[in-house]
Formats: structure tokens, sequence, C-alpha cells
């Protein structure tokens, strides 16, 4: 089959957003509204892909730039039918057929956009405009049709009737045109209307007198909805997300109570993984399979090895971690965390920018930052590297097999040798030598009767 071309429209404000933001770069489950558009069409391997950028076009473009996209600006917005117009210079000397896509529909996906085309094909005809049933059509363009059912426009929330705002077939805002009559079309609009816009859907009346139209009705109403206001948004938001969830759990993942739980549209997840409830796996995460994932842990751009325990309330964000750690409850893994296999970072612990060697051990109440751990090494509770001077960050290593006594400070830049034994209580300033003890604590001494003298007398 031939390849189309696609044009997505995606310069407007979104002033219904009430929002700095541009519609189109509203996360919807971490991704841009824009993004999960890109996702669908690309799927169909269209011959270019253009995009009509607009409001705050820099952003838009930035966000989302790839090397397979064309962007067009629309410099004044003057409705959808004039981004069209903007865009036609680039779509010069392609034929065939044009997809055209409003940006703020991000539940659309590769074979809804086949199934119009296909059927555009079937029906020979020069435009086709995907339609849907809505129970509240109130701000879309309704689709009027004759008594034979034929269609013959599509009429705007703005401008319609009493009785045309009645009718319930909208315009979902997907179209397929033949790219030989287009530039024709669009420019003979006006915008003689409410909003004194030029309005796309108003080739139809021309493609129905020349070259034929016809309207695709889509039963997957939710597939099709747009994204106008921040409720809406939130509706959407929900829907993608149990689909999103839906899909994982064929995928052999376990969610015990998937209402509760979050996932990212990017987010990568393993056979028999299980998520236990109030879980967030937010953008940028890989689960490996085999995993348990307590409740209340909230992990993003992080990958996690197989058959790993991330233990309840556990944060991990930007943490790397290989297969068989167990970490948390309650354990804090910041960007840079790098953990090898079997490590354990257990309650109340904070790990950042630190490498942790394999079957090494934070169990309890430390930090741990601008570290390099070696494996084997146990680190006792209320461990303590001061990596900050007030001005710069330094370094703490740690080699193989190193024990670390409770209460530890380490005054980075410092460096532990293999196999050192550090006594608890210790405040390390100076290199350690492999397998010495190191200790720094005062005697311990008496002052006998002290409390005895200390009381009042009763
Ligand atoms: C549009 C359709 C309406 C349809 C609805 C489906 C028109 C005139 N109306 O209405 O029939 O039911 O979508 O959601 O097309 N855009 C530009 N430049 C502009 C204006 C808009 O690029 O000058 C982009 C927007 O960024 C957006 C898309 O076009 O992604 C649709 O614009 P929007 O203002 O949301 O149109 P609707 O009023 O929803
Ligand atoms: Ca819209």
């Amino acid at each position: 089959m031939n390849r189309c071309t696609v044009l997505v429209l995606a310069a407007g404000q979104g002033t219904r957003m009430r929002s700095r933001l541009p519609k189109v770069l509203h996360p919807l489950a971490g991704r841009p509204l824009l993004w999960h558009i890109l996702q669908a069409v690309r799927g169909l391997r269209p011959e270019r892909i253009v995009v009509v950028t607009g409001f705050q076009a820099e952003a838009v473009e930035q966000s989302l730039a790839a090397p397979d996209l064309h962007w067009v600006r629309q410099y004044e917005r003057k409705g959808t039918g004039h981004a069209v117009q903007c865009a036609l210079p680039m779509l010069q000397g392609l034929t065939g057929e044009l997809l055209i896509l409003n940006g703020d529909h991000p539940l659309i996906t590769t074979p809804i956009l086949e199934k119009l085309l296909h059927h555009h094909r079937e029906q020979g005809v020069a435009l086709t405009v995907l339609s849907t049933l809505l129970d509240n059509p109130s701000g879309y363009g309704r689709v009027v049709r004759n008594a034979q059912g034929e269609i013959l426009r599509i009429v705007e929330h703005k401008d319609a009737t009493a009785e045309e705002r009645a009718l319930r077939e909208v315009n979902s805002g997907f179209y397929c045109v033949s790219l030989d009559r287009l530039p024709a079309w669009v420019g003979a609009l006006g915008n003689q209307n409410a909003q004194n816009e030029y309005y796309l859907p108003d080739i139809l009346p021309m493609a129905i007198a020349s070259g034929g139209a016809s309207a695709l009705r889509f039963e997957d109403a939710q597939a099709l909805s747009g994204v106008n206001d921040r409720a809406q948004l939130a509706q959407l938001e929900r829907v993608y997300r149990d689909r999103r969830i839906v899909h994982w759990m064929n995928q052999g993942v376990s969610f015990v109570d998937p209402d509760s739980c979050w996932v990212a549209a990017d987010v990568v997840i393993g056979m028999d993984t299980v998520i236990e409830p109030h879980v967030i796996l937010g953008p940028g995460t890989a689960v490996g399979e085999g995993c348990a994932i307590g409740p209340y842990c909230h992990i993003q751009e992080s990958v996690i090895g197989a058959d790993c325990r991330i233990l309840p309330f556990s944060h991990l964000d930007g943490a790397e971690i290989e297969a068989d750690c167990d970490i948390g409850p309650y354990a804090r893994l910041r960007p840079g965390s790098r953990l090898a296999r079997k490590v354990k970072v257990g309650n109340f612990c904070e790990i950042k920018k630190s490498t942790i060697g394999a079957g090494s051990k934070v169990n309890h109440l430390s930090y741990i930052g601008d570290a390099q751990v070696g494996s084997g090494v146990n680190v006792g509770a209320g461990t303590i590297t001061c990596n900050y001077d007030g001005v710069h960050k330094h370094r703490t290593v740690i080699g193989d097999h190193v024990f670390v006594g409770s209460d530890v400070q380490f005054v980075a830049p410092v460096q532990v040798g293999t196999g050192a034994t550090i006594g608890a209580g210790t405040t390390v300033t100076k290199d350690v030598p492999a397998d010495s003890l190191a200790i720094s604590r005062s005697h311990q001494t008496h002052v006998m009767g002290w409390s005895e003298k200390r009381k009042p007398r009763s």
C-alpha cells in the first residue's frame, strides 16, 4: 500500500485550559498530548509528518524534537483551515492521501488511523471525515446529514442552530483528503462565522461538489475524545490509565488494585511483576520481570532489574538497580544511584550519585552521596558521607568487603582500603589503609556517683 502523509494541527493556545503552557504540551500519563498523537502517527510509517505550531512554537518544537518531524509555523491563529493553508508549502510535490489530525485527541491509535485511510480508499472519495456519536456533543462541530443520511456539512457549535445542536454525531477532528484537491479547497475558505476563523471542516461541501466525500462513523467515542479543558484532560487520564494497566496485565503483570495505581505512557514492566496498591510508576521507568513493588512506592526515570523487592513508601528517581535488590521500606534513591546485584538499601536511607557494589548493604538511617562503595560492604546504621563542604562536593571511596560500624561519618574526600573496619562512632577524616581498623572515638571514662549528686534532695 502507498504511504500517506500526515499533518498535525498543534498551533492553538488552548484558551479553555487557562494555562501558560500550550495545550498540546499538557501531559497525559506523563507525556505531552502531542506525543501521544505522534506515537499513533508513527505506527503508520507515513511518507512525511508535518506539524503546525504557533502558540509557544519553540517550546512545542523543542519538547518533541525528532528527526522525522517537519515543523511549520502558523504565526497568527486564524483557524484550523488557515493552519492547513500555512502547511501547504511543506506538502508540495507530495501526492496520494493526507491525514489531517487535530493535536488535542491523545487517545487516537494507529489502527483507527488505518481504518480511516482504508475507508477513504475503499470509498474512492476525495475527503473522508471521521465522526462519532457523543451523548454530550457540546462544543464539537456537528455532522449535518440530509434525509437520505448523506453528509452535507459540518456546523461548529458556536454557529449551530438549536436544532443542529441537538445532533449527536460530531466531527472528531480527523480527516483523510486527496493531496491534489486540498490546496484549491483551503484556498477558497472564508471566515464568515461566529469566530471569524477559517474552519477546515468547511471544505466538506466543496468536496461533496467535486470528488465526493464520506464520513466514517466510529463506534469507540472515547478513543476519539478531545481535550479542551482540564476536566476533559482528567477524564482521558483515567481512561488512558485503565487501558494501559489492562495492557500490562495482558502482558503478565499483576496489579492488586489497578484503580489506585498510575503508570506513565512510556513505562515498561516485566512479566510476573506484582504491583501493590497506590504505586506510581512515572515516566522513564522500566521494571524487570518478577519484581514486587510495595504499596505507595513512587518510581520515575529509573531502571529496576529482575526479581527486585521494593518495599512500601520507597521513592526512586533516576536510579539504576540490578537484579535481586531489596529496597525500602522508606528508602530514597536519588538521581545517579547505581546499585549492583543483591544490594540492600533499608529504611530511611538516602542514596545520591553513588555506586554500590554487589551484595553490599546500607540497611538503616544512612546518607550515601557522591560515593563509590565496593562489593560485600556493610554500612552500619546512621552512617553519613559528609560530601559537601559548603562550596564543593567531594567523593567517598570505600573498597570491597569493608565493614563500617554504626554512626560513622566519612568527611570527603576520603578513601577506605579493601577489607578495612571502621569502628562505631568514628569520624573518618583521613584515608584508611586496607585491612586496618580505623577508630576515632575518645576513651570512655566514668565519674562515680555523679547521678546521686545531681539529683535534687527529695
Ligand atoms: C475542531 C473542529 C470541530 C471538531 C473538533 C474536534 C474546526 C473549525 N472545528 O473544533 O468541528 O468537532 O475540533 O475536537 O476545525 N489549531 C491550529 N491553528 C488554529 C486553530 C486550531 O493549529 O488557528 C489546532 C489546535 O491546536 C488544535 C486543533 O487545531 O489541536 C483543533 O483546534 P480547536 O480550537 O481545539 O478546535 P475545536 O474548537 O475543538
Ligand atoms: Ca479541540
